[in-house]
């Protein structure tokens, strides 16, 4: 049965989508572009369009942006940056567009731009009409009866790029003294010591992103044998945000974990984020696992991974962020086309093998808007 109706709107028909009893007509559109609540993020673009870009809204006037700060983040989650990663090569040149002045932000919205320049759209010729196993392809074509193929439209990490902007924007708004430090904690079944103190340079040191140099060499060999295969595989991302104000996030419906989680969430490939002994202290005793306090009243350990009530403690805020492998894959695998035929795909393109090194960048970005939104909130709350 077709899922389609029309109807028209001034003089134009328009093909709508109804639900599959044809009793209610829907308008769907591709809502739910925007991020934050005092500070917003809203975003637009496709993998191989024309551009990708966005809008900061809330930026408060008058502060002193570091746009080399902006393009050395993008650097670290660009593609082609190393055989870890797929081989696009884009510059990820910003456009401001509007809201800096001299160099500050003005107050009105913040906005930017970042051209699309090593689009390969006929890649994606081939699966234009079959449905790519554990991607977002017959999603889309089932929600909104059409889909942009080309790498995956709306639904590609290209759209990360805007939160990378953002994420380094935000960051302005916060305390110096505060450090998010993400690195790549787990690749397959490989796995990094726990660090509770990750130096940014050891991370960047290697292209898996693992400061534990021993570690990193063997999910770097074990990415390469995977992408020889054709193959791909998940991992594991650490985050490690210290001198963060205690008291950010609201008690209720706004926890600190709950909008860390839903920006975390909003990130391609996520299957998984646990705070401080996430799904572990499913297994633990209250004797072991609550943080005792010291006779400073300082926390003998960080089960809670910073934060109490729904409220940052001021300890350091911990969390893991698990990735699935990257679904678009070469070797051969069954699934159905736009007719339903069972049809053999094997993936063509440029594709990452694991997702993870170059997802650290990207968690770090999301953290620093999540925490400066809340950071913002917390200062309003106060006027
Ligand atoms: C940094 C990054 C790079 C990615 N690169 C690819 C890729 O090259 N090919 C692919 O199929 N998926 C890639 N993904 C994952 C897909 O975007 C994602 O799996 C897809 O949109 C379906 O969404 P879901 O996995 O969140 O359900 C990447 C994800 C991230 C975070």
């Amino acid at each position: 049965m077709s899922h389609e109706a029309r109807i028209f709107i001034g003089e134009d028909q328009q093909i709508i989508r109804s639900d599959p009893l044809q009793r209610v007509v829907i308008f769907v559109s591709m809502a739910g572009n925007t991020l934050g609540s005092h500070l917003r993020l809203t975003t637009f673009g496709e993998s191989h369009g024309n551009s990708i870009g966005g809008i900061i809204d809330g930026m408060p006037a008058g502060v002193e942006i570091d746009t080399e700060a902006v393009a050395f983040e993008l650097s670290r989650r660009k593609p082609g940056q190393s055989k870890l990663t797929t081989a696009r090569r884009e510059s990820d040149q910003v456009e401001w567009l509007s809201g800096l002045w001299q160099g500050k932000t003005t107050g009105s919205p913040l906005a930017f731009r970042i051209a699309n320049k090593d689009a390969r759209p006929q890649d994606y010729d081939m699966m234009q009409d079959v449905y790519r196993p554990g991607h977002a392809d017959r999603t889309y074509q089932e929600k909104y009866g059409i889909r942009d193929p080309r790498g995956g439209g709306r639904s590609s990490a290209r759209e990360t790029a805007n939160w990378v902007v953002a994420g380094t924007i935000a960051r302005h708004l916060l305390p110096s003294e505060l450090k998010c430090i993400a690195y790549v904690d787990q690749v397959g079944t490989i796995h990094a010591p726990t660090l509770s103190t990750p130096d940014a340079t050891e991370i960047e040191a290697h292209p898996v992103r693992c400061p534990h140099e021993a570690t990193a060499q063997k999910m770097q060999d074990l990415i390469e044998r995977t992408k020889k295969k054709g193959d791909s595989v998940g991992g594991a991302i650490r985050c490690v945000v210290t001198a963060a104000p205690a008291g950010l996030g609201e008690p209720v419906f706004g926890k600190l974990p709950a909008r860390l989680g839903a920006a975390l969430f909003s990130l391609n490939a996520v299957k998984g984020v646990e705070f401080g002994s996430g799904f572990q202290a499913a297994s633990m005793f209250g004797s072991t696992h609550n943080d005792t306090y010291d006779a400073k009243g300082e926390p003998t350990s960080n089960h809670a991974g910073g934060s109490l009530g729904g409220l940052s403690t001021g300890t350091p805020i911990e969390f893991r962020v698990a990735f699935k492998p990257t679904s678009t894959i070469g070797k051969s695998q069954q699934t159905i086309d736009l007719s339903g035929q069972v049809v053999q795909l094997e993936a063509k393109g440029r594709h990452d093998p694991c997702v993870v090194p170059r997802a650290v960048p990207i968690v770090e970005a999301l953290t620093l808007f999540t925490l400066a939104d809340l950071y913002l909130i917390s200062k309003t709350d106060r006027l």
